[in-house]
């Protein structure tokens, strides 16, 4: 079990007073904060052994290769990966999911394909099949949601058929929380060839994830939700399936030979790590891994559950709060959206922001899903391994002073 009064003091951040009221971090789901184990790898490479990975045959250069492909180890023992192969890095989940669209998507569909998403899909899983239909002529269809905010699977049966090539879900949504069954999705698109992709943004942070059950072929996340730096993420794919996907960029290190008309692919992971690579943003990665293993990922996903629940059953207190989420913890993760009518998201964020409680506010950058929900905007908060019930507590407080302010009570 965590102990969050032990974990706070590894994050000097949460020391900070905002608008002199003791800093109350609900943002998580946007970016974690860092525990000192993270910021001292940062410095440390950059103080004591920098210098460019896979290009020198000094011992500095060598020194933070090793470190760098160490990185990769610790990633692919966090997730079970069967080889450190099929760990690649890029520069964020948008980045990863961005590579299997145009490595995979951009080189094998045709027009007459789909790839099937959902309704609830951050923009990072819509915008690039747009751009790859655009340029494929295959169609875009969607999965859509049950009244209670689960992944409609009536409509997975409808809709899956051999046109679907690509199946790519969020394995968490950012704005709902909803976590749905990825495994028996990714079997009955297997089913019908499909290849399946996983956004894994905000599950990979927040539950322990073994690719080798998890029933995906791809997995995209990113570091900086996982008490990481920005500027690191990582894409997991099938070995065999990687071997077959065509890099997206080109540049230098990714090559196996170039001349003046043609060029041949390293193997994988590096051809799809043109140019220098975000190294020391992946090495403090690993120190983020380090930080969560040593927690246990069990512990981390029992600890979202509690405040979670908690804090469902502390808004349910609220007159008029609805919740876009599914109210059963079981399916969701500790990210909860919420609406109070007669207040826009944005002044509540800014309300709450005065008594030193940070949540975000607005579309989340899933626009469909807004429209889906009838909503412009909602306000959403949530936790990590450093929150407790007091910040929960804190939030509800300052949201019955915003009703006060706009007279609802
Ligand atoms: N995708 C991140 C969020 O949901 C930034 O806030």
């Amino acid at each position: 079990m965590i102990d969050p009064s032990c974990i706070r003091a590894d994050f000097p951040i949460l020391d900070r007073q905002i608008n002199g009221r003791p800093l109350v971090f609900l943002d998580s789901a946007a970016s974690s904060q860092k525990p000192v184990q993270v910021l001292d790898a940062l410095t440390r490479i950059y103080r004591d052994s920098y210098a460019n990975v896979h290009r020198g045959a000094y011992t500095l250069s060598q020194e933070s290769t090793e470190a760098y492909e160490e990185a990769r180890r610790k990633v692919a023992r966090f997730l079970n990966a069967g080889t450190d192969e099929e760990i690649v890095f890029t520069r964020s989940a948008t980045a990863a999911m961005n590579l299997f669209a145009y490595g995979w998507g951009l080189n094998t569909l045709k027009p007459g394909d789909r790839v099937m998403t959902s309704v609830m899909e951050h923009h990072a899983n819509i915008v690039p099949w747009h751009i790859v239909a655009r340029h494929t002529g295959a169609e875009l269809v969607y999965l859509d949601l049950t009244d209670d905010f689960r992944i409609d699977l009536d409509s997975l049966g409808d809709r899956l058929d051999e046109r679907v090539k690509i199946v790519a879900l969020s394995g968490m949504s950012n704005v709902l929380g909803t976590m749905p069954p990825i495994g028996a999705i990714a079997s009955v698109a297997h089913e019908v060839g499909a290849v399946v992709l996983v956004d894994g943004a905000q599950l990979v942070p927040h539950s322990p994830v073994d690719v080798r059950t998890l029933g995906a072929d791809f997995l995209a996340f990113s570091g900086h939700k996982m008490l990481g730096p920005t500027g690191i993420g990582v894409l997991w794919g099938r070995r065999e399936l990687l071997e077959e996907m065509e890099p997206a960029e080109g540049g230098g290190e990714m090559i196996r030979d170039v001349r003046l008309f043609e060029s041949t692919w390293a193997p994988v992971p590096h051809k799809f790590e043109a140019g220098t690579p975000p190294f020391v943003e992946a090495i403090a990665l690993g120190a983020a891994v380090d930080y969560l293993s040593e927690l246990g990922m069990g512990n981390v996903l029992e600890h979202d559950r509690r405040l979670t629940a908690y804090a469902l059953k502390r808004l349910a207190e609220i007159p008029d709060l609805s919740i876009q989420g599914p109210s059963d913890i079981t399916d969701r993760g500790g990210t909860i959206s919420f609406h109070i009518p007669g207040i826009h998201a944005h002044d509540i964020a800014t309300i709450l922001d005065e008594q030193g409680v940070a949540v975000r506010a607005g579309h989340h950058c899933a626009k469909p899903l807004m429209r889906h929900l009838g909503l412009t905007a909602t306000a959403r908060a949530s936790f990590y391994v450093y929150n407790v019930e007091q910040e929960v507590d804190a939030l509800v407080e300052a949201l019955a002073e915003a009703r006060r302010l706009f007279g609802l009570s």
